[in-house]
């Protein structure tokens, strides 16, 4: 017996029963909320000239559309929905669509007898984007029921935007559900780790929460399977949790006190250190400022120091440090962690000069093999460069002698 409790899924058993408990979505609740009201008494009884001032008032459309990525609260939301109207949810799949006498035991009026209370009725139809393309046809019942019930509709989708949705969506109020931040899922993970009796290294649960990129089902999934696990040590996570995005590392960066999982946080973001050094630039105005800011900066300049060192004496070995710096230092650079929200920038301008000093680069080692192989100044080679250049492209022999690398060839190309 025992053994069956603790296999129940904690995405089951700790779904949210009540909007206070759905995280992070504080503008979907009061949407949904504010859709589901006017229903809340309306019974099956109702006709739809009873119905009409009511929905006038506030609602205008009988169908919701939730939408966004997976894990987030859609179907949580349409589940709680339903619990706070006192409504009964009733889920419908593609193919009850299309049977009509199971719609028509669900939406006929009044199942009479039963008492007066507790006659909402809320239908779900959840993850709409996933009916197969044998059951379309279900779709343009949808749209018949959507015109002609006078229940309520909840629809859930990870993604509305495909064509074949268009008349939906022109029938529909439609609600974006958004990913969840990490900072949050922790908490979510935390809160059921107590409820649990369970301790976990935070820094595991960090590394989690950040992982999941914003998936609340695939964090507690995580949390599930690694309490069982006696030595975290050596933790290795799927390739779905893998990578994390950059804007994501910069807040691990710029508003976590530093630890362990900050001087490995680089390693999950699928980009080059090059490119992190820029955006970690742009972006540590954004959090610091005074004495962070000028420590944050001094290590960043480190950083460029040792970027620099790599390049020239190909000592890759202080990849590790520049790494160390951007990450650990700049996150050491401040005195308490950061709260509140940043909107990150994309270092657009800062890449722009860095393509073109690379490209430049390029220029200048090729006009450099020119000239010395030719006697002639470097300035000059420059200067004449638009020519050396056609001449040099034209001629593979030319290319060999001056012993171009590959990239100098590519750029001849351009
Ligand atoms: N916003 C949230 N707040 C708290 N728990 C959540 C949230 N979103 C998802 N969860 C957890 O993840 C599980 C799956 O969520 P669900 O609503 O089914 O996601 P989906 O968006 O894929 O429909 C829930 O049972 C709950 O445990
Ligand atoms: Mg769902």
């Amino acid at each position: 017996m025992k053994t069956e409790k603790q296999d129940i899924p904690w995405t089951e058993k700790y779904r949210p029963a009540y909007f206070a408990e759905v995280k992070g979505q504080e503008l979907a609740i009061q949407k949904v909320k504010e859709f589901a009201n006017p229903f809340k008494f309306i019974g099956e009884n109702a006709t739809s000239r009873t119905l009409a001032p009511l929905m006038k008032k506030k609602q205008s459309k009988k169908a919701l559309i939730l939408h966004g990525p997976p894990g987030t609260g859609k179907t949580t939301l349409a589940i709680v929905a339903a619990k706070e109207a006192g409504a009964e949810l009733f889920e419908l799949n593609a193919s009850d669509l299309r049977d009509k006498k199971k719609l028509q035991e669900i939406l006929k009026p009044a199942l009479e007898q039963k008492s007066l209370l507790s006659h909402a009725k809320i239908i779900l139809i959840d993850e709409v984007d996933g009916i197969s393309k044998i059951d379309l046809g279900g779709l343009s019942e949808l749209l018949v029921l959507i015109e002609e019930s006078n229940v309520p509709i909840i629809i859930t989708a990870n993604d509305i935007w495909d064509r074949r949705f268009n008349p939906l969506r022109a029938k529909a109020e439609l609600i974006k559900v958004r990913e969840i931040d990490y900072r949050t899922i922790r908490d979510i993970l935390i809160k059921i780790l107590n409820k649990e009796k369970l301790f976990i290294n935070p820094d595991v649960l960090t590394t989690i929460a950040i992982k999941v990129k914003g998936d609340v089902r695939a964090a507690i999934n995580d949390l599930q399977a690694i309490v069982k696990i006696k030595d975290f040590s050596g933790i290795t996570f799927d390739e779905r949790n893998k990578e994390i995005d950059i804007f994501n590392a910069l807040k691990f960066i710029l508003k976590e006190k530093p630890s362990e999982e900050t001087l490995r946080i680089f390693d999950y973001v699928n980009l080059p250190l090059d490119e992190i050094i820029l955006w970690v630039e742009e972006n540590i105005p954004l959090e610091y400022g005074g004495e962070e800011l000028a420590r944050a900066c001094d290590l960043l300049s480190k950083a460029d120091v040792f970027k620099g060192r790599i390049y020239k004496q190909q000592y890759w070995r202080f990849l590790i440090y520049e790494s160390f710096f951007l990450s650990y230092g700049i996150s050491a650079s401040k005195k308490t962690a950061k709260t509140g929200f940043t909107i990150y920038k994309k270092p657009e301008r800062i890449l722009k000069i860095w393509l073109h000093n690379q490209r430049t680069a390029k220029k200048k080692s090729i006009a450099q093999k020119y000239a010395k192989h030719v006697h002639v100044g470097e300035k000059r080679a420059l200067n004449e460069f638009p020519i050396i250049k056609n001449f040099i492209k034209s001629n593979q022999n030319i290319q060999k002698e001056l012993k171009l690398d590959e990239e100098e060839i590519e750029y001849l190309g351009k």
